[in-house]
């Protein structure tokens, strides 16, 4: 095992091994599946998720389970107000429908707040969110979050889906910045 890696002008070391992800990976999709919830439609949360959603989704044995992907993506709404974003990617009528979000990592939430109220608007059912990693320290929203992979301290971790500018993504364990 590497237990660091170089990454752009940073050095990350071992944080969660392959081998602890595995484990907390299929500790979550047995709560996902015992939790009850009918129909579900997965929407995984680009990129930093994909990695997550492709091993999760395997062990999920909930009949009549969907995926689907989304992006959160940044647009000029109009030259005055600035920056307005808008999910792009979902296809699918979900209306209705049993959601559960899959998050690589929630930070402060935000992401994740915007997320929900644009998924609002589809009138769906339900929304039930499962994350990786949670940075319980960072957060400052209300909403609770329904299954978490690990709770971790303020550190930035990379690998296994998560990047440091776009690099590091492919590493099979999660690592974090070393101090
Ligand atoms: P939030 O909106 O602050 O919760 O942060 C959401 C996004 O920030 C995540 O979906 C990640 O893309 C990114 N992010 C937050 N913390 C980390 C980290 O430690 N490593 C890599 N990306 C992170
Ligand atoms: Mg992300």
């Amino acid at each position: 095992m590497n237990n660091e890696v170089d990454i752009k002008d940073k050095r990350f070391e071992i944080f969660i091994s392959e081998d602890e992800i595995t484990s907390i990976v299929t500790d979550v999709s047995n709560r996902i599946n015992n939790s009850g919830i009918k129909d579900p439609v997965f929407i995984a949360v680009l990129n930093g998720s994909f990695i997550f959603a492709a091993d999760i989704m395997r062990k999920i044995i909930i009949p009549n389970t969907e995926i689907s992907f989304i992006k959160l993506s940044s647009y000029s709404g109009t030259k005055t107000t600035g920056s307005v974003q808008k999910l792009i990617g979902l296809r699918q009528n979900i209306r209705n429908r049993n959601i559960v979000i899959l998050e690589d990592i929630v930070d402060t939430g935000i992401t994740l707040e915007k997320i929900i109220l644009l998924l609002k608007k589809e009138n769906v059912a339900d929304i039930k969110i499962a994350t990786l990693l949670f940075k319980p320290d960072a957060y400052t929203k209300e909403i609770p979050i329904d299954f978490i992979g690990k709770s971790i301290a303020n550190d930035f971790v990379v690998g296994y889906g998560l990047d440091y500018d776009e690099i590091g993504r492919n590493l099979s364990h999660i690592y974090k910045l070393k101090e």
